[in-house]
Parts: structure tokens; C-alpha cells; sequence
């Protein structure tokens, strides 16, 4: 049986041209970027090209980006980096993120309400999307930085980030102290224009993995003239903000990743069309439901609820059936509780234990497609029939 793979989102194949790229820095060229011979001067050469790559593609200059271990590492350096900084000036220090973070945004605020800080969390609308002008409110005099992901991974809906950067950049005409702006890009990656100049961020993260490149390796894009303290200590290795050898390899793989996105948009029109064919297909069940806004939404992603079906059974028999999706709860995680995501926009918490996530990629196709839509209506159908919820 061929399996199929929807769950994208999760994580993504590594394209074939990447993985060549990589090869030769494992198997030949494996020197350590800071040696001064020639294996190390041509990983070094490597590194500084893959930044340059990168830089490009966020149209900015190469010493702003600095490479780490994920987007988790990144996003916790971000938050983490101007929290420490700003801490010779407050000693409550504000941050505002918004209310359906990934974990890896949401878990260092958490621990930096610990630390003294103060958080709040900007509302999202019932569609997904938070609103510009309900930031303006949350501002105070001691807000240090704000951070709002460019596109939700659980619902795929791409925020107004452009216009939340406006906006700050407006306001910090009038301050003394500055706002930084942090978005989480990872999931906007292959979809979205991530100019940075355009956005007005300060900071913004992206994962190797989420763009057909490998895994445990990251980018934090740190714009000129942030300042913002190290987290970890130990080496110079990215100017002594993230310390520890280079995992060159990744660096070079995820430059290719990017490489690959500029040249193949047009992947991004096929994901689409065949998107929208599923959830054509999909919503055809009874009782069932889209979550989240479907215009402003990236072409790969699917967020659909189903009534008096569980997720995870739904989920466990798809996978025998030899298809991978996602649930859209949490509870993958050993958890009841429904999805932090779902809950802020507004879905009952009964009813978000019957979601799923369908996440699409560039190699999927409409025969794949069609056995989901085969197979799915018959297994909703059967868990219903045993729900005690009639
Ligand atoms: C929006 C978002 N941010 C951050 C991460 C974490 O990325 P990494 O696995 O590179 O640490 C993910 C991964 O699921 C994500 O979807």
C-alpha cells in the first residue's frame, strides 16, 4: 500500500535537490566551519553563501541573519534576547503576542511571566485573524516588544503583519522607548512575501523543516541595530549570539529550501486548486465545518470539524487506512484539553475534538486526494454510529 502523506504542516519531505546539497557536507566537505584549514574554510565558505541566500530572500543584509537549531531555539531567542536587554530599563518589562502562538512562542512568554514580565495576549476574530487596531489598545509605556506569527499553523490564516508593522513603526515615532516586532514565519514561508522591509519587523523566525529542507535547523532574522542579548554562552559562532558549532549541512540544505520556494511558485497554484477540490469533498458530510477564514489562508491548509466524531479515532483510522493527517486539538500531546487555537476562535470545546488537520504539499496529487474523500465520509459515518452523542 502507498501511503499518503497530509501533514505538511507537521513537518515536510525533504526535497531531492536539497538532500544533494547536504550530502557532500556530511560525507566529504565535513570540516567545522570555524577551522582555519581548507575543510574548514570551504563549510565556512558554505555557511556564508547559504546566509547570503537567505538574507536575499528575505531582502536584507547577510549580518542579520543568524542560523540556530529551529524555529523553537529561534523564536526563543527572540523573546528571550529583548527581554534580557530591555531589563536594565524595566523591571516589568510588557510583551504582547497573540492569542494562538505556536508553543515555542507561547511557552517562553509563559516562562518570562516568571521572570517579571508583563504578557498580554491580543484576541484573535471568529474567522482567525487578529485586528491591527486592537493592538493600539494594549500598548502601554513599558511595551517592549510585540510578536504575532505571519501565518497559523493550526488554521493556516496569514495575519495582517504589514499592517501591524505600520502601525508600531508609527507609534514608535512618538516614543522614546522602542516596540520590536517579532513575527513566527515558519508557516508563511512557502506562501508568503516575507520582505522584511515591507513587514517592518525587527525579528522573524523560520524552520528548515516546514520548507522541504531537514530538520534542527532554524533562522532568527535579527534587523540592524536590535540589540539583543545572547541566551546561551560558550563560543563565537553567529557573533556569540548562538553558540555552538555549525551545523553546516542544515545551513546549506535549508539555503537550497529557500532556493527551491523562489523558483517554484507555481506549485503553490496546484496546491490550491487542489485544496479547494477537498474541501469541496469534505464539507459535503453532514455536519461538518471549516475553521478559520478561508481567503486570508495559506493554499495548504484544511481545519475541518466534524460532529460526534473524535479526531484522534478519526486520525488512528485513517492511518490505517494508510493516510497521515492531524488532529486539530491537542490531545495528541497526552492532553484533554481542546486546542488552544480553536477555543480562541471560538469553536465549543465538545465540537473541537472532532477536527482535523489536512496540510498539503507540492507532492501531493488529485488521485491521493480522492481516496481521502473516498474513505473519510465512511469513517466519520462508523464512529458516529458508535458516538453516544446522537
Ligand atoms: C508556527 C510554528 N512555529 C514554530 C515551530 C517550531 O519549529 P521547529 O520544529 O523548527 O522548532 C513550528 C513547528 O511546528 C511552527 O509550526
Amino acid at each position: 500500500m502507498r501511503k499518503i502523506y497530509f501533514d505538511h504542516s507537521a513537518t515536510t519531505p525533504v526535497d531531492n535537490r536539497v538532500w544533494l546539497k547536504m550530502k557532500p557536507f556530511y560525507l566529504k566537505n565535513y570540516g567545522n566551519a570555524g577551522s582555519i584549514h581548507s575543510f574548514g574554510q570551504q563549510a565556512l565558505k558554505a555557511v556564508e553563501e547559504s546566509r547570503k541566500t537567505v538574507a536575499d530572500f528575505l531582502n536584507c543584509f547577510g549580518e542579520e541573519i543568524y542560523f540556530t537549531s529551529g524555529a523553537t531555539e529561534a523564536n526563543n531567542l527572540a523573546l528571550g534576547g529583548v527581554f534580557r536587554t530591555v531589563q536594565k530599563k524595566w523591571r516589568n518589562p510588557h510583551i504582547i503576542i497573540s492569542k494562538i502562538e505556536h508553543p515555542s512562542v507561547l511557552g517562553p512568554a509563559a516562562e518570562l511571566k516568571k521572570q517579571g514580565a508583563q504578557i498580554s495576549f491580543l484576541e484573535v476574530t471568529n474567522k482567525g485573524l487578529v485586528r491591527p487596531e486592537e493592538l493600539k489598545k494594549l500598548i502601554r509605556k513599558n511595551t517592549v516588544l510585540v510578536s504575532v506569527m505571519y501565518v497559523n499553523n493550526e488554521i493556516g490564516t496569514i495575519q495582517p503583519i504589514a499592517r501591524i508593522g505600520k502601525i508600531l513603526g508609527q507609534l514608535n515615532k512618538k516614543r522614546d522607548d522602542k516596540i520590536y516586532f517579532h513575527t513566527d514565519a515558519v508557516q508563511a514561508a512557502n506562501y508568503c512575501d516575507l520582505d522584511v522591509n515591507k513587514l517592518k519587523v525587527d525579528l522573524l523566525t523560520l524552520s528548515g523543516h516546514k520548507i522541504y529542507g531537514p530538520k534542527g535547523i532554524g533562522v532568527l532574522y535579527v534587523k540592524k541595530g536590535t540589540v539583543l542579548a545572547a541566551l546561551e554562552f560558550g563560543g563565537h559562532q553567529e557573533r556569540g549570539l548562538r553558540p555552538g558549532t555549525q551545523n553546516v549541512p542544515g545551513i546549506a540544505g535549508l539555503a537550497e529550501a529557500v532556493r527551491q520556494i523562489r523558483k517554484n511558485k507555481k506549485n503553490n497554484r496546484k496546491i490550491k486548486q487542489l485544496r479547494d477540490y477537498l474541501i469541496k469533498g469534505i464539507l459535503k458530510i453532514p455536519q461538518s465545518q471549516l475553521n478559520g477564514d478561508l481567503a486570508a489562508r495559506i493554499p495548504s491548509n484544511i481545519n475541518v470539524t466534524f460532529k460526534n466524531a473524535e479526531g484522534e479515532s478519526i486520525l488512528m483510522l485513517l492511518d490505517i487506512a494508510g493516510i497521515a493527517v492531524s488532529t486539530g486539538s491537542a490531545c495528541s500531546s497526552g492532553s484533554l484539553e481542546p486546542s488552544h487555537v480553536l477555543t480562541a476562535i471560538g469553536v465549543p470545546k465538545e465540537m473541537s475534538h472532532g477536527s482535523l488537520r489536512i496540510t498539503l504539499g507540492k507532492y501531493n496529487t488529485k488521485k491521493e486526494a480522492d481516496k481521502l474523500l473516498l474513505i473519510l465520509p465512511e469513517i466519520i459515518s462508523n464512529l458516529r454510529k458508535m458516538s453516544p452523542y446522537k
